[in-house]
């Protein structure tokens, strides 16, 4: 099943809760809200506190995407504060099996992100714990980069080692999504899909998130 999690990164903040509303009536399912340090990527954005208010305006489930260094630290914050996916990058986590646990141990679904210079075969000992693989497409940091359509062999491994050894993680997919690449990344076998500034750089969240789902459901059609 192929879900829309659009990216707060995009959208307006000081009209988050209506964006969020307009981007979910537009078919999105889960809420990506990017954390970042100024360390482990070069930009700033948000905390716990921002997730907790935005708990109040939203049902569907909130997606943490921790780029930060030491994560550890935060992730009972996140969790408090109403995240229900956390994701870690494998780049920053020494000890990523203990991450992960940690991230379980307060009820989220744990995930693992890997940069586009990273290999899958770097989380061969994490894939039967993962509830969901995070493929960045971009180099994490900024909304609205190109696409770097090499990522997706990535996807098409994690989609084959998956078969092979009876994992049941999901496969997410974050940067440069948009109606021009959705196609390739939803054949690729991406299921979960991010999406900034296809959602919210433009025009009517509601309007753009539906476009965008519908061309990835037809996509999935026409992969047989
Ligand atoms: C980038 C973030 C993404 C970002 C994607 O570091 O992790 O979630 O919002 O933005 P777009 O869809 O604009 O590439
Ligand atoms: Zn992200």
């Amino acid at each position: 099943m192929i879900e829309l999690a659009p990216s707060i990164l995009s959208a307006d903040f000081a009209r988050l809760g209506e964006q969020v509303s307009a981007a979910a009536l537009g078919g999105g399912t889960v809420i990506h809200v990017d954390i970042m340090d100024g360390h482990f990527v070069p930009n700033l954005t948000l905390g716990p506190p921002v997730v907790k208010s935005l708990r109040k305006t939203t049902d569907l489930p909130l997606d943490c995407h921790l780029m930060i260094e030491n994560p550890d630290q935060y992730i009972p914050e996140f969790a408090a504060a109403g995240a229900n996916w956390i994701s870690v990058h494998q780049e920053v986590c020494p000890h990523l099996n203990r991450t992960l646990h940690l991230i379980k141990s307060h009820d989220c679904q744990a995930g693992v992100v890997i940069n586009p210079a990273t290999p899958v075969e770097t989380l061969s000992e994490v894939l039967d714990i993962v509830d969901y693989v995070l493929v960045m497409s971009v180099n994490p940091g900024f909304g609205a980069q190109k696409f770097i359509p090499g990522t997706l062999t990535k996807v098409r491994r994690l989609v084959d080692l998956r078969a092979e050894k009876g994992f049941d993680y999901r496969i997410e997919i974050d940067g440069g999504v948009a109606l021009d690449t959705v196609a390739e990344v939803v054949r690729a076998g991406a299921e979960i899909l991010v999406a900034g500034n296809a959602v919210f750089g433009h025009g009517d969240p509601k309007i753009n998130a539906a476009q965008l789902l519908k061309a990835a459901v037809e996509a999935t059609l026409l992969k047989v």
